[in-house]
């Protein structure tokens, strides 16, 4: 009996099909099975674990002390609600640098544990072999160039990144040789648009954008920015597209009266 079954999923052959149909692709981040489900539900087209989890979920300041099974253990409740969205989890900071065998045993791990569809990196000609034997190992493998924020140290903040020619180039470089390994999307975020347009006419991989113009063949955003959970956090290209941080303190509070009033639970709530 074969146990391949007829899938509606989005796969990484759509994601390019939808880059030559001009149908623009959409991305959020999930960490957990109740949010991702309705994202899911919504129509969403990849589902992002990625290790924003380390500031969203655990109040990092930094995507850096986010480890490979705190990744597997948000992924798994993510790759249950994904009935049609693809699963791409981000490798962390020091899960793929080391060595390009270490780099496939934690891929795989990532890939085994949670049941994900594909795997995401920061950065470009730097980690090319490392990408490539992801690649060879049967990992499907998304990029991310511009601001990539396991490098926080080294840029010394979260500021827009290639306005300089120089940097520009060897983006554009970058994603060439991204393209050329085979990676089946390539993340672009915080750098100008007019250099995200040039990059996504120049590649055939799906590029998606965060802080980096409509140009890009799709967009992403952290679930939680987008919803307006994360007040304190509004830079230039996030939109709030709900204030769900005043319907939760809100509904908090009426709780909270309710309960001190006496009015919780009346006599229809009790057994
Ligand atoms: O970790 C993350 O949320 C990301 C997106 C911002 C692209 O990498």
């Amino acid at each position: 009996m074969s146990v391949h079954t007829q899938t509606t999923k989005v796969t990484t052959t759509k994601v390019r099909q939808m880059k030559q149909a001009g149908e623009k692709i959409t991305m959020l981040t999930s960490y957990d099975y109740t949010l991702a489900r309705l994202v899911d539900e919504a129509g969403i087209d990849i589902l992002l674990v990625g290790d924003s989890a380390s500031n969203v979920v655990c109040g990092n300041q930094y995507t850096l002390p986010i480890t490979v099974d705190e990744m597997i253990f948000l992924s798994k409740g993510v790759v249950r609600a994904a009935q049609h969205a693809m699963v791409v989890v981000d490798m962390p900071f020091g899960s793929y640098q080391i060595s390009e065998e270490d780099a496939v045993r934690n891929a795989v791990k990532i890939m085994k544990e949670s049941g994900a569809d594909a795997v995401k990196l920061e950065g470009g000609a730097d980690i090319l072999p490392i990408i490539r034997h992801l690649i060879a190992a049967g990992i499907p493998v998304c990029g991310h160039l511009g601001l990539t924020p396991q490098s926080v140290n080294q840029f010394g903040g979260y500021g827009l990144r290639a306005k300089q020619e120089d940097e520009a180039d060897k983006l554009l470089k970058d994603a060439k040789l991204l393209d050329e390994a085979g990676c089946f999307a390539i993340v672009l975020e915080k750098i100008p648009a007019a250099l995200a347009q040039k990059v996504t006419k120049a590649v055939s991989a799906p590029t998606i954008g965060i802080g980096a113009g409509n140009a890009t063949d799709g967009q992403v955003l952290v679930l939680h920015d987008m919803l307006g959970l994360n007040t304190g956090f509004k830079p230039k290209f996030l939109r709030h597209f709900a204030q769900l941080a005043e319907d939760v303190k809100g509904a908090v509070g009426t709780y909270i009266t309710a309960v001190q009033d006496g009015s919780f639970p009346n006599a229809d709530e009790q057994y």
